[in-house]
C-alpha cells in the first residue's frame, strides 16, 4: 500500500532513496536545506553524477516533491526518513549536528498522526534513543498539552555510490530495527516492493537474472545500528587484508590478482572486495571504521583488527609516493599525471579520495601534479580550489611530457584510452596502475614501463 513518505536530506543516499521509493509508488517529499540543490531538483537536475538517477526521477516524477520546507514534508507523513550527513569529528567521533538540526526540525512539524521517524543517516549505537528524545522535546515545546504520536527505527543503508540504485531496488537484504513493533510493521510495508520484487523494472536497470526476494532483517534499534557499522567495518578490512597479502605477493613473485580469485572462490570467502591497489576512499569506510573504534572505547573495548585495517590504508597511498620515487630516484620538479579523482569510478565524490591524498603528497614533495577525472573536475575545483590549476580537459594533456602517471580510479575510458598513442607523448613512459586494472601486457606492448601498487615479475 502506498505511504506518505518524507526524506530529510537530499544528498547521495536520501535522493536515492526518495526516487526509488516514488517509482515503487509512495508519495515522496524530500527536504533539504540547501536551497540550490532544491532548485536544482525543481529543474529536474540531478545535483551529484549517479548513473540512471536522472532517468528514474523522471519517471518517478508524479509522486515525487521537493522542498525546503518541512512543514510540507512531515506534517502528515507517515515516515519520515532522516538521511543528513554525519562526517567525522575532529576527534574521530561522528558529529551529529545536522542529525540534531533534523530531529529538532521534524519534532517542530510532526503532526497528529502516527509518525515513524526512521535513522537512514549512519548513526553511533545509542542515537535513536538520542534522536527520540529530541524529536519528542521540540515536539513537546511547540505543541503543548498534545501528546506524541510517533516511534523511532532504524533503517542502514548499504548503497553504493555508482551502483545505489540497483543497490536499493535489488538489495542484498532490508535491514529495519525498532523496539517498537508498528515502526517495524509500517517499515516493512514502505519496502514490500523490494522485498517480494513485485515492482516493474525499470528499461534500463533489469532485474538481474534469477534474483528472488529480498530478506528482511527485523531487528530492535542497538542492533540495526551495529549491523551497519559491523558491515562497513568487515567490507574495509577485506580490502586492507588483500592489500597485505598483495604485499607479500610482490616479494614473493606471485599474481595478486590470481591469488584475489583463488581465494574468494571460497564461497566462504566470496570474490568481492578482494581488489588489491590504492585502497578505500569515500565518506564512509573511514569514517566509519573511526565511529566504531570510537564507540568500542566508550565501553572501554579495543577493536585491534579495524585499527589495523585503517593503518594499511594510509599505507597504501604513501606506497604510491615510494614506488614513484624509486622509479624516479628524484620526485622533485618531476611532472606526475594522475587518472581519476573521485574515489571510485561512477560518482562525482571526491570525499575522502586517495587521489586527492596522494596529489597532495606528492605536491608536498615538490612534484608538478596535472590532473583528469571524466566527471568530478568542476567538483575538484569548487572543493579542492588550490588544485583546480592541476585540472586538463584531456587525459592526453595529462600524460603528455610526464615522467609517470598514476592511474587512481578505474574509469571503463581509462580502459579504452589508446595507450600506445600516449606512451610516446611522455618524458618516460612510466604507468602506476593503482588499481590493478589495466592489461599489464597491453601496456607493456604500448610501450610503457608497467608497475602496479602490488607489481609482479
Ligand atoms: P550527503 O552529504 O550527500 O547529503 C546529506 C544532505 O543532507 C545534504 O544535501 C545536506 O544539505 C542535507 N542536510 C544537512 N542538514 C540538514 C538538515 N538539518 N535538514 C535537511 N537537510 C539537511 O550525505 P550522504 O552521502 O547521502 O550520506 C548521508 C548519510 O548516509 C550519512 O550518515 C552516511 O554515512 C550514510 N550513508 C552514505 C552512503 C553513501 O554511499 N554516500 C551509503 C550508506 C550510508
Ligand atoms: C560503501 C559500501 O560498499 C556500501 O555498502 C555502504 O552503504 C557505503 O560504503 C556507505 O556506508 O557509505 P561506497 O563507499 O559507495 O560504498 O563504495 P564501495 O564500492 O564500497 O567502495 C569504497 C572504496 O573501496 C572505493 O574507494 C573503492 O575503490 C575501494 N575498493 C572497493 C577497493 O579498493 N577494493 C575493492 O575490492 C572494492
Amino acid at each position: 500500500m502506498a505511504q506518505k513518505i518524507c526524506i530529510v536530506g537530499t544528498g547521495y543516499v536520501g535522493l536515492t532513496t526518495g526516487i526509488c521509493l516514488a517509482f515503487l509508488g509512495h508519495e515522496v517529499t524530500c527536504v533539504d536545506v540547501d536551497q540550490a540543490k532544491i532548485s536544482a531538483l525543481h529543474a529536474g537536475d540531478v545535483p551529484i553524477y549517479e548513473p540512471h538517477l536522472r532517468e528514474l526521477m523522471a519517471l518517478a516524477a508524479e509522486n515525487l516533491s521537493f522542498t525546503t520546507s518541512y512543514a510540507d514534508g512531515v506534517a502528515d507523513a507517515d515516515v519520515v526518513f532522516i538521511a543528513v550527513n554525519t562526517p567525522t569529528a575532529a576527534d574521530g567521533s561522528p558529529d551529529l549536528r545536522y542529525l540534531r538540526a533534523a530531529a529538532q526540525s521534524i519534532g517542530e512539524t510532526l503532526g497528529d498522526r502516527f509518525t515513524v521517524v526512521v535513522n537512514k543517516s549512519t548513526v553511533p549505537i545509542g542515537s535513536g534513543n538520542w534522536v527520540g528524545a529530541i524529536v519528542r522535546d521540540f515536539f513537546e515545546a511547540t505543541h503543548p498539552g498534545t501528546p506524541g504520536n510517533f516511534q523511532l527505527a532504524s533503517n542502514p543503508e548499504f548503497l553504493r555510490e555508482g551502483t545505489a540504485i540497483g543497490d536499493t531496488l535489488y538489495a542484498d537484504r532490508v535491514v529495519v530495527g525498532s523496539d517498537d513493533p508498528r515502526a517495524l510493521e509500517v517499515l516493512s510495508n514502505v519496502y514490500r516492493p523490494i522485498l517480494d520484487q513485485t515492482f516493474t523494472p525499470p528499461a534500463f536497470l533489469p532485474r538481474p537474472e534469477n534474483f528472488g526476494v529480498v530478506p528482511l532483517v527485523s531487528t530492535d534499534l542497538a542492533s540495526a545500528e551495529l549491523i551497519k557499522y559491523a558491515a562497513n567495518s568487515f567490507l574495509a578490512l577485506k580490502i586492507s587484508y588483500i592489500n597485505e597479502i598483495a604485499q607479500l605477493a610482490e616479494r614473493v613473485g606471485a599474481d595478486i590478482a590470481q591469488v584475489a580469485l583463488g581465494t574468494g572462490l571460497d564461497t566462504r570467502i566470496g570474490r568481492r572486495f578482494l581488489g588489491a591497489g590504492i585502497g578505500w576512499g569515500g565518506s564512509c569506510f573511514g569514517k566509519d571504521t573511526a565511529a566504531l573504534i570510537t564507540t568500542a572505547r566508550e565501553y572501554k573495548l579495543d577493536m585491534p583488527i579495524v585499527a589495523a585495517a585503517r593503518e594499511t590504508n594510509q599505507r597504501q597511498r604513501e606506497l604510491v609516493v615510494e614506488k614513484l620515487l624509486e622509479e624516479l630516484r628524484i620526485i622533485k620538479g618531476c611532472t606526475i599525471g594522475i587518472l581519476g579523482l573521485a574515489f571510485k569510478p561512477d560518482t562525482d565524490d571526491l570525499r575522502d579520495a586517495p587521489a586527492i591524498d596522494i596529489a597532495q603528497r606528492l605536491i608536498s614533495r615538490g612534484a608538478r601534479v596535472r590532473l583528469h577525472d571524466p566527471v568530478a573536475m568542476g567538483r575538484l575545483a569548487r572543493e579542492f580550489p588550490e588544485l583546480a590549476d592541476c585540472l586538463r580537459d584531456e587525459p592526453a594533456e595529462v600524460v603528455t611530457g610526464a615522467d609517470a602517471v598514476v592511474l587512481a580510479t578505474e574509469w571503463a575510458q581509462y580502459r579504452q584510452l589508446d595507450w600506445k598513442a600516449l606512451a610516446p607523448l611522455m618524458r618516460s613512459p612510466i604507468l602506476l596502475d593503482g588499481r590493478h586494472t589495466l592489461d599489464r601486457q597491453r601496456l607493456t606492448a604500448a610501450g610503457f614501463r608497467y608497475i602496479a601498487v602490488a607489481a609482479w615479475n
